[in-house]
């Protein structure tokens, strides 16, 4: 079992999209995906609204997760770590212990190979529009992501 943790800040916009769409392009039998966020401000709570929105329009519900705080043993528990920002990634590496720890943690669209842009924008204070774009970003990161891992 690969075991794979997306990481936002709010973990209410960016990463459970990109759970729901790297979910929808891997055998379950063969990865878990979960995700989580360096903030604590919406923890137990749905995905953002227009998150649900924008993946049930793309053909995907997400509205089974529930935001949670990324904690250190989130290190122990998954293979890869893949964040959305450079600030996400500040965030996450500073609680890594070992150098194991740290090199588990990637950015998302570097780690698939897309160069620009190099993060995820956080489109909470955006519209749907925004919300549509990083479907895109993520939906494209994820296919190379998910054929790498299968090939
Ligand atoms: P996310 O977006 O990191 O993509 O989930 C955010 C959601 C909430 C907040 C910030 C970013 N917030 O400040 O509450």
């Amino acid at each position: 079992m690969t075991r794979i943790l997306m990481v936002c800040l709010g973990n209410i916009c960016r990463s459970p999209l990109a759970h729901g769409i790297l979910e929808s392009k891997l055998p379950a039998d063969k990865f878990t995906i979960d995700s989580a966020g360096t903030g604590n401000y919406h923890i137990g709570k749905l995905p953002d609204h227009r998150s649900i929105a924008t993946a049930k329009s793309n053909g995907l519900d997400i509205s089974n997760q529930r935001c949670r705080q990324f904690e250190r043993s989130d290190f122990d528990n998954f293979d890869i770590i893949y964040v959305m920002d450079h600030s996400n990634y500040e965030n996450v590496v500073n609680l890594a212990q070992t150098s194991e720890d740290k090199n588990k943690v990637k950015l998302i669209l570097q780690d698939a190979g897309l160069t620009m842009p190099t993060e995820v924008p956080d489109p909470y204070w955006g519209d749907s529009e925004d919300f549509e774009k990083v479907y895109t970003l993520l939906d494209n990161a994820c296919e190379k992501i998910a054929q790498r891992l299968t090939n």
